[in-house]
């Protein structure tokens, strides 16, 4: 159980030891369970600093992947209601192979998502202790 957000993005950081450009990474959890808190801690693992994510972010953000450290996309589904909006996104580009994408809500679009490389699930919210599992799938 991890009972805090430094927490929560200290396990996101061992997680980051792992990645390798092209992974895919699912962040499953419901509502204001902390899968963007650890998106977080990934990106402070990647990348060496804590990005402040942009106020205007809605389906897709890419950080860093300048001066040979991999980018980070970070795709967020949930406003997606209709697979058909995807078309117009152009979401297929997040999957860049220079770059690891984390995903909130994938299950709003499994055929986008295909099949990740990583599974997160993130259970709990509010005050609670969250439990995160970590999988790899292949
Ligand atoms: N391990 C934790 N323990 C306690 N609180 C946490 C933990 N992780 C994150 N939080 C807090 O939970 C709240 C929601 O976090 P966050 O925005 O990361 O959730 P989310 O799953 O991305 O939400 P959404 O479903 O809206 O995308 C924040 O206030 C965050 O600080
Ligand atoms: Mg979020």
């Amino acid at each position: 159980m991890v009972s805090s957000p430094a927490a929560t993005q200290s396990l996101a950081r061992a997680l980051a030891a792992h990645l390798r450009p092209g992974d895919v990474v699912a962040v499953e959890g419901g509502l204001g369970s902390g899968k963007t808190t650890f998106v977080r801690g990934l990106a402070t693992a990647l990348l060496g600093t804590d990005p402040v994510s942009s106020p205007t972010f809605t389906f897709r953000h890419r950080y860093g992947g300048t001066e040979g450290s991999p980018a980070l996309e970070h795709v967020d589904l949930y406003r997606i209601d209709d697979p058909a909006e995807l078309a117009e996104l152009g979401l297929e580009e997040a999957f860049a192979t220079d770059a690891v994408t984390a995903i909130e809500w994938p299950e709003r679009a499994p055929e986008l998502v295909g099949r990740p490389r990583w599974r997160v699930v993130v259970d709990g919210s509010g005050e609670e202790p969250r439990a995160i599992t970590i999988e790899r799938l292949d």
